[in-house]
């Protein structure tokens, strides 16, 4: 059974371990006021824009905002998990870690440790016999794939058979029931269990943590369904989960820049001639929550779907789930007869790069899409401009709002006043239906408590957790008790991969606390009005970490100011939080 470090031991290691220390070995600081600053090692970066505040034990870079505490800054560095960065911690402060099993406090995540256990298990199995398997071997070889990329994947082999893996498990102690549930066991009307996966080349799929928590299976033959995936269980959930993400996510955040596509062979075989930086959904649409955790990456993507109709839908389904997280994205269309996959193996990685220089905007491609597939007389026009709409409403900045609609019209040959006042319309009758909407107690209570809410309002929706691990919460909470509950919920979140359970809240804090928060979470009764809560929670996070920065370049500014140093950089981050 997996252990987790207690919560004691990670305050300990908090409190002992200087961040500048640490970020000091691997970046060179300088002292600005009570602010270090330095190169930032996360972007390619030319002026110093990384900032360390050693105070209250937090980095933040103004080039590609990264912000986080000491932790953070190892895990990303290093590519290590959040255990591995506490173990590293550890072992250099001398700090004993104590361990525990966290079976004790809670049924929920005692199920999904089980099944974390069953599928880790379910791994070595496949992956030993396909060590053994001569049909896997060939295959894998057939289609091009080699020993690095194999290993690192953990590719595995699912002999045919019925009972293979039901045994296996079973000789380790698993019964039948707890198998099943994790979905590797099928029960059938007699009450008899078999595999669910038997011959089929195996793909584990890990999540953040690196624990397979699913698998996806390919015959070799042409039999059918050709993917077979796990079923969805408490710890395997198609919606947010992204194939290749725990071992290319580093590569992504090094090149500022991923790719999305959609099959796993596609993605190994990117890997097998060198790029990295892929990840690949996994026989379902993109969702908000996969385009949230692409984002945590970086804000650069490129949509690599087969050439086919159903890869264009794909594609164009997508592209408004970028523009409303306001990140970019641009689409590779492939020729017809291609995926990812025979595309890299006919043309190789340059081709690869080469075409990528010339590849549309996710706006640009409904363009083309829309002129080649309604023509281009006034309706088929119409009808494409009344396409793109839902997509320009999901722009947030105004700014790149303007340019998009500048160029649209320039592309479509209409006035831009004309699209103008189209957009400007739909956006007044979005804004009355959201305003009748809002609560006006919750605005009431929204102003005065915000704090409260926001974490109030986290600790109900644990899966929100991941993206305000990057909003900079340490370095603008202002009060210290919501500011301990909230590194309890990051610490959880990290180490099991969900929210913290209220009856450890209860065990670590005053119940009267916890009371209070409870009462603050936000009443919604539908998910527009959960969206609309969100969106004023992230203005309002934004607001304040905006303001804290503000403080952070001023601070920089005074200590500049006598000792002549180059404050244009300092001026224009100043001038973009304005
Ligand atoms: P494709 O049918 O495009 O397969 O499915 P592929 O990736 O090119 O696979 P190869 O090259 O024939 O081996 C793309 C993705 O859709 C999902 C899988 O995740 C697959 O990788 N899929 C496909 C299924 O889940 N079930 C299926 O039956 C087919
Ligand atoms: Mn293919």
């Amino acid at each position: 059974m997996k252990k987790f470090i207690s919560q004691e031991t990670i305050q300990k290691i908090k409190s002992t371990c200087n961040i500048r220390d640490i970020i000091a070995e691997y970046v060179q600081l300088t002292k600005r006021g009570t602010n270090w600053v330095g190169l930032c090692p996360f972007h390619g970066d030319k002026d110093p824009s990384f900032s360390v505040n050693e105070e209250k034990g937090f980095f933040y870079c103004f080039g590609c905002n990264k912000t986080g505490n000491v932790i953070k800054f190892l895990m990303e560095i290093d590519g290590i998990t959040f255990q591995e960065a506490i173990k590293k911690l550890a072992l250099r402060f001398g700090i004993p870690i104590d361990s525990y099993q966290y079976a004790q406090t809670s049924g929920a995540h005692d199920e999904k440790t089980e099944l974390i256990n069953i599928n880790r298990l379910s791994m070595e199995f496949y992956r030993e016999n396909f060590l053994r398997s001569s049909i896997a071997q060939e295959y894998v070889k057939k289609r091009g794939l080699t020993n690095p990329v194999l290993n690192e994947f953990s590719i595995g082999f699912a002999p045919d058979g019925w009972n293979n893996l039901m045994n296996y498990l079973h000789s380790k102690g698993i019964s039948y029931e707890k198998a099943e549930k994790s979905g590797l066991l099928i029960k059938n009307e007699k009450d008899h269990f078999y595999d669910r996966f038997r011959n089929r080349l195996i793909f584990p799929i890990f999540n953040h943590n690196g624990d397979a928590s699913g698998f996806g299976g390919r015959t070799f033959g042409d039999d059918k369904p050709k993917y077979l995936n796990s079923s969805e269980t408490p710890v395997y959930k198609k919606g947010s989960m992204l194939y290749g993400f725990f071992q290319n996510k580093e590569a992504v955040r090094k090149r500022g820049l991923g790719f999305v596509v959609e099959g796993y062979m596609d993605l190994l075989a990117l890997n097998q001639h060198g790029i990295k930086p892929v990840v690949a959904t996994l026989g379902t649409a993109m969702t908000l929550n996969h385009v949230q955790h692409l984002r945590g990456l970086c804000k650069d993507w490129v949509l690599v779907f087969d050439g086919d109709e159903a890869g264009e839908k794909a594609a164009v389904r997508s592209i408004p789930l970028f523009y409303s997280l306001d990140m970019r994205v641009k689409v590779f269309s492939l020729p017809e007869e291609h995926d990812p996959d025979t595309f890299i193996q006919q043309f190789g990685r340059e081709e690869w790069e080469n075409q990528i220089k010339t590849i549309p905007t996710g706006i640009d491609y409904l363009i083309e899409r829309g002129n080649r597939l309604n023509g281009l007389d006034p309706d088929g026009k119409t009808k494409t401009i009344a396409d793109l709409m839902p997509v320009i409403d999901q722009i947030s900045d105004s700014v790149r709002k303007s340019l998009v609609v500048s160029s649209i019209s320039q592309k479509m040959g209409i006035k831009e006043k004309t699209l103008w006042k189209k957009v400007v319309d739909r956006d007044k009758d979005k804004n009355t239906l959201v305003s009748a909407k809002k609560d006006i107690d919750f605005k009431k209570k929204f102003k005065d408590q915000s704090e409260l809410m926001l974490i109030a309002f986290i600790l109900k929706n644990g899966e929100l957790i991941r993206d305000f691990q990057d909003s900079g919460i340490d370095m603008w909470l202002k009060d210290d008790d919501l500011k301990d509950l909230w590194h309890e919920m990051d610490v959880f979140y990290c180490q099991n991969g969900i929210c913290i359970p209220l009856d450890l809240l209860f065990q670590r804090f005053p119940k009267e606390f916890i009371d209070i928060i409870l009462e603050k979470i936000p009443i919604y009764t539908n998910e527009q009005e959960k969206s609309n809560i969100l969106d004023e929670l992230v203005k309002f996070s934004k607001y304040r970490k905006d303001k804290a920065l503000r403080g952070l370049i001023v601070e920089q500014l005074r200590c500049s100011a006598d000792k002549n140093c180059d404050i244009t950089g300092l001026l224009k981050n100043y001038k973009g939080l304005l």
